[in-house]
């Protein structure tokens, strides 16, 4: 079994969606392991998006990450980095799938809903800094 982590972003829980993305990975099948809301700190947000750290869009990423409530997850299921990526559709909102979160219910490119882990290290990474 693999593990990823979401965390399901300011607009979308503003938006009263937390409900509808959880019951997507439910009906795929993932076991949710951990679950938290929480409001990410300015230092949090820096060291889990640390990867970014010197693109311009960085500033903008924390404080958007930071504006508001957000509730992470870790999922538990097979090939679940990958899935759960396929799952929520491209970077770009706008780009995104019909069918995947983002191509579902969003259409921007900071404020695009949802994020997951993008490998089995990020994981790793990403999770700590939250649980
Ligand atoms: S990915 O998924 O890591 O391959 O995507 P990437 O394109 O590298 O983007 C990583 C995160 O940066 C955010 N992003 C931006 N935020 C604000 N402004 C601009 N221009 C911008 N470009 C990228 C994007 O929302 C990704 O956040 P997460 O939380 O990973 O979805």
């Amino acid at each position: 079994m693999e593990h990823s982590l979401i965390v399901i972003k300011p607009d979308a829980v503003q938006r009263k969606m937390i409900g509808t993305i959880l019951s997507r990975f439910e009906n795929k099948g993932f076991t949710i392991l951990k679950m938290k809301m929480l409001t990410f700190t300015r230092e949090q947000a820096e060291e889990f998006y640390s990867p970014h750290q010197g693109q311009p869009y960085f500033p903008s990423l924390v404080k958007f990450i930071t504006s508001g409530p957000v509730v992470a997850l870790v999922l538990e299921g097979s090939v679940a980095v990958d899935v759960v990526r396929l799952m929520i559709g491209s970077t770009k909102s706008y780009e995104a799938t019909a069918g995947t979160i983002r191509g579902d219910f969003g259409l921007g490119l900071k404020d695009n809903v949802i994020h997951a882990s993008d490998s089995a290290e990020s994981f790793e990474r990403e999770s700590q800094i939250i649980f």
